[in-house]
């Protein structure tokens, strides 16, 4: 490699002018103008036209006739103006170019399955399969630098603020947060596995008892659970805890870190303090525990009203514990028969019964159902709702956990439908006491809404053995934009109250000291008061980018199927891997495997 770089493609400019530049980089772009020869050359800052001409060097421009896109090479030349009527405005190298003294090509390229820019016709699987192309793209370098500077934000921020990292160990035992653990075999200890943690949650409240306060870490948290757009199978986290603290305090310490965050990213100055909102009243108003605040479409709940109006399928519904709740769309009168008829299979999508509508005309309700009310029904939902000229009703009579996964969805829906929503807005919201446990229809139990070593409201506690279900914790979410970006908890300090939640989890004493006796052990050896937080570091940097989409923020990241369509992990093994490990498959491990 005789030439040396001087300069990166995408920052050659006018004050380059007459200067000899050394660029490398790949072929972009081509084009031959009849005898001349234009290359994009592009690198991780741009992109730099080069021209090759004929009469300038012919030997030069004789081997530029190879280059194709994606050829690496080196070039040496002058850097001059372009000609009237060749500049382009939209590039910042855009006025300059560079006529070629000298030409290596360092590398050929297959011809790629995708052209760089020309991307988005191709499946993601394509993108993921060929990550290191779909990487070369613009967009997605500058979304990982994006990352690399975000991560550099988090660490200049709690240095500054007394926070210390401290690594915690991958290869570790359960950490329960609710989701399967992905499980290691142990070779040296047959038969025993590790499991790769959930969270660092147990070692970060043991550092705790070490005396660490403020520590934090940027880690890898594994967990084996359904994956949607905002979830992988390995994810990043901003994980910290505190010591001597209460919530106020962590609280106080988050926004600080989000506030500098948003600002060195983005320039953007949010404004602690955040608002803050009972799980209740998130509930109640918006149907979910992550409410997007940027607009407003709040629900109703109509079942005092309704439960006994003359409609069968409500009366049931609440006769069965459910309720009946509505969405509100005012000025919504372009709503179409087939976009109205649409939310009946959304609702069904979603589990419910059904779904049903009612718009507000001058002529009083066009609806199917308003047949079954009296006009005084029809007056009280009309009151209680807002509605008025032009407005929609959407109804949903089930189970309260189904009519508001209905309604806040749709609501979502409807608020992008009529464009309420501001894209440019960052509504941040705290979002507290969390019931401490909810009942698992699966398990026949209760679990922890948060994770068992989160602490009940003090209050609360004289419920644990008769009301377990109305006892709130100590725990607290950050939603940005109807974004779960982050959740936390004052911990259980001591080893009596956390042996109380463990058998209200029904989890008797033997099963607690099997699994978390080493916890329980050291929280009777002088453990502070503490609690702490973790942020959803792929998810903040995908709302800091502005994609909805957390692999686009991921280098390497694994499709719904967890798997990585590049290497194609998950693989089979040798058996005489398995027989080290004393493992062999079933019949059902063995049939074939489905792709991707
Ligand atoms: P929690 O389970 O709420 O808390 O996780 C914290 C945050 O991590 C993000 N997150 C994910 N991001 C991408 N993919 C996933 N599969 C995924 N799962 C979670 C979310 C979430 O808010 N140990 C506790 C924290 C604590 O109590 O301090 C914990 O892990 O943004
Ligand atoms: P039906 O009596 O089943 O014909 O239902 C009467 C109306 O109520 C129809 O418009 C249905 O779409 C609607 N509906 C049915 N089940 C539900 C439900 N669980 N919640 C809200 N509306 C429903």
């Amino acid at each position: 490699m005789k030439l040396e770089r001087t300069s990166y493609c995408g920052e050659i400019k006018k004050d380059d002018l007459g200067a000899e530049v050394i660029l490398m980089g790949w072929v972009h772009r081509r084009r031959d103008h009849g005898g001349v020869i234009f290359i994009d050359l592009r690198d991780r800052k741009g992109i730099a036209q080069v021209v090759f001409n004929p009469e300038h060097n012919p030997d030069i421009h004789k081997l530029a006739h190879k280059l194709r896109n994606e050829f690496v090479i080196g070039i040496r030349g002058s850097v001059r103006e372009r000609p009237e009527g060749m500049i382009n405005k939209n590039l910042p190298t855009g006025d300059v170019e560079v006529l070629v003294d000298e030409l290596v090509i360092y590398n050929e390229a297959a011809v790629p399955p995708f052209l760089i820019d020309e991307f988005a016709s191709v499946t993601e699987n394509v993108r993921l399969k060929y990550r290191y192309l779909d990487l070369r793209r613009p967009e997605m370098q500058k979304n990982i630098i994006t990352r690399h500077k975000a991560a550099m934000s988090v660490r200049n921020c709690l240095s500054k603020e007394g926070f210390i990292e401290i690594e915690t160990p991958f290869l570790t035992r359960s950490t329960p947060e609710g989701a399967r653990d992905y499980l290691v075999p142990s070779r040296v200890n047959l038969g025993s596995f590790y499991a790769l943690p959930q969270s660092p949650q147990l070692f970060k409240q043991i550092l705790m008892v070490s005396g660490y306060d403020r520590y934090f870490q940027i880690v890898k948290c594994f967990r084996d659970e359904d994956l949607r757009a905002d979830r992988q199978p390995e994810f990043t986290q901003i994980d910290i805890e505190m010591s001597f603290v209460d919530i106020k305090d962590i609280i106080k310490a988050t926004e600080k870190l989000l506030a500098a965050l948003f600002d060195d990213i983005l320039g953007i100055k949010v404004k602690p303090p955040f608002p803050q909102m009972s799980y209740r009243e998130a509930r109640e108003k918006y149907g979910t525990d992550k409410p997007d605040t940027r607009f407003g479409l709040e629900l109703d709940d109509l079942t005092d009203i309704l439960r006994d109006a003359g409609l069968k399928v409500f009366s049931e519904a609440v006769k069965s514990g459910g309720v009946i709740k509505a969405l509100t769309v005012p000025d919504s009168g372009d709503l179409s028969r087939k976009e109205l008829d649409n939310t009946v299979g959304f609702a069904q999508d979603r589990g419910a019964g059904g779904l049903a509508w009612a718009r507000v005309t001058e002529k009083g309700w066009q609806s199917p159902i308003a047949k079954f009310f009296a006009p005084e029904a029809i007056e009280a939902v009309e009151e209680k709702t807002g509605a008025k000229l032009g407005s929609t009703i959407f109804f949903v009579a089930d189970d309260a956990d189904i009519t508001d996964a209905v309604l806040s969805d749709l609501r979502l829906q409807m608020g992008r439908r009529f464009n309420l929503i501001d894209d440019s807005a960052f509504n941040f919201l705290w979002v507290h006491e969390f019931p401490m446990f909810e009942y698992s229809k699966e398990e026949k139990r209760y679990v922890s809404m948060h994770h068992p070593f989160t602490s009940p409201i003090d209050e609360d506690m004289d419920k644990i053995e008769t009301n377990p279900e109305e006892m709130r914790a100590m725990a607290y979410d950050i939603v940005l934009n109807g974004n779960e970006i982050g959740g936390g908890s004052i911990r259980i300090s001591n080893s009596e109250t956390q042996r109380k939640v463990f058998s209200a989890l029904g989890l008797g004493d033997a099963e607690a000291e099997e699994k978390f006796g080493f916890l329980m052990e050291a929280l009777t050896y002088g453990a502070p008061p503490h609690g702490g937080i973790a942020l959803g570091f792929d998810r903040i940097v995908m709302l800091l980018c502005g994609t909805d989409n957390i692999r686009d923020v991921i280098a390497f990241p694994k499709t719904q199927r967890a798997t990585c369509m590049m290497t194609g992990a998950p693989t089979d093994v040798d058996k005489k891997q398995l027989d080290e490990l004393g493992l062999k498959l079933t019949a059902a491990a063995l049939a074939p495997k489905k792709e991707g």
